[in-house]
């Protein structure tokens, strides 16, 4: 049964006939094969699996091998997303990439991708915006698009997080894990752009971080023996803030369209917690059915998550014209996202 047939008599009022902004044209997405699970994670920390599936809903994460680096999983993710949009390359006209796990500092690793996938002279760059990087990143698409700079751009979310876990911190180093998400962004496509809204909040700014490495703290011998290249969280800090700002973000999209907030047929939130993504739907009054938790086997993959949970939804074919789909991240910064598609018919 598609959700669809479960809560909605009519279709959906005013956001049935809400023009387009632009359109999803092609997803992919790209999971390193090699799992760390749990019980790898217990001879390496004082943890456990059970403590670790209770609280979070993770069972193992991806890691990348060992030979790869971000771009490495941007470009397999972007070849997939060019593929489904049956576009060649040429017809891109930007590329952004949101990642927080770059393969250096400088240059961009956008520029980089760039190189490996072959593409000539078009604009290309990142933006750090840890798990909130992908709603972002459609958002800049799309005003281009609507302006009429761009007419496809391709939008990656990447994240080599494995490399940046301190293995001596078992708050945060069984919560993130490698992989890449991808999409072709044009004026037609298979999804289209209902709504787009961003925020942020700096005054979060140190709630979780990689303190080392930037103008700050700059690489030392002090940093590297204090081990301040490696994220660091207050989760419990986070979980709140993510329920309240998640919710919130869902109920004013809603909002803005005219809709109610039970006329979406599928959340795809960002995967950090299983338990967090629970009480955003309690909070939203949405069945569980409709709310994605995409993460036992993949862990958090920061930018990477949402376009990694809502291409693999698409693969297994579970939408259905006339669908509302909601994706939604909350994350470092703080910064939020919210977007809303349609599905084409
Ligand atoms: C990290 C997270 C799983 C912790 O779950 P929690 O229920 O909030 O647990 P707490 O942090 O309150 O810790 C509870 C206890 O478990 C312990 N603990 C923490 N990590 C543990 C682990 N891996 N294994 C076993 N025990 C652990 C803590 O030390 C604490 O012990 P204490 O009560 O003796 O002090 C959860 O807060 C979370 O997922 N937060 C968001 C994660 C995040 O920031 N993601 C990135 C951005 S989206």
């Amino acid at each position: 049964m598609s959700p669809s047939d479960s809560h909605r008599d009519d279709p959906v009022g005013v956001a049935a006939n809400a023009p387009a902004i632009c359109s999803i044209r092609g997803l992919g997405r790209y999971l390193p094969e090699r799992q760390l699970t749990n019980v790898d994670l217990e001879k390496v920390v004082d943890t456990s699996d059970e403590w670790i599936f209770q609280r979070t809903g993770i069972r193992s994460r991806r890691v990348m091998p060992e030979d790869w680096i971000t771009s490495d999983l941007a470009v397999a993710a972007a070849q997939r997303a060019l593929a489904d949009a049956d576009l060649p390359l040429t017809a891109i006209d930007q590329m952004i990439l949101a990642t927080v796990t770059p393969d250096h500092l400088c240059p961009s690793t956008a520029c980089v991708v760039h190189h490996k996938l072959g593409m000539k002279n078009v604009p290309a760059f990142d933006i750090s915006v840890a798990c909130s990087g992908f709603g972002y990143a459609l958002s800049i698409a799309a005003a281009g698009i609507v302006a009429g700079m761009h007419h496809n751009v391709l939008v990656i979310g990447a994240e080599a997080m494995t490399r940046f876990m301190n293995y001596e911190d078992r708050t945060s180093c069984i919560l993130f894990g490698d992989g890449a998400g991808a999409a072709v962004v044009s004026k037609e496509g298979r999804f289209d752009l209902l709504y787009t809204d961003n925020g942020a909040d700096g005054s979060m700014a140190d709630m979780i971080e990689i303190p080392g490495g930037g103008s700050r703290e700059p690489a030392s011998e002090g940093t590297l023996q204090e081990r301040r290249h490696f994220v660091v969280l207050r989760g419990r800090e986070v979980f709140k803030s993510a329920v309240r700002q998640m919710s919130q973000s869902t109920r004013d999209a809603a909002e803005a369209l005219g809709i109610q907030v039970s006329d979406i047929d599928w959340m795809v939130p960002h995967q950090a917690n299983a338990r967090i993504i629970e009480a955003v739907g309690e909070q939203l009054g949405l069945p569980a059915e409709r709310v994605v938790v995409d993460l036992e086997d993949k862990g958090n993959t920061t930018a990477a998550s949402i376009p990694i949970a809502f291409t693999g939804l698409y693969e297994q074919g579970r939408f259905e014209p006339g669908q509302l789909i909601a994706l939604v991240g909350f994350g470092a910064g703080a910064a939020w996202s919210c977007q809303i598609l349609r599905v084409r018919g």
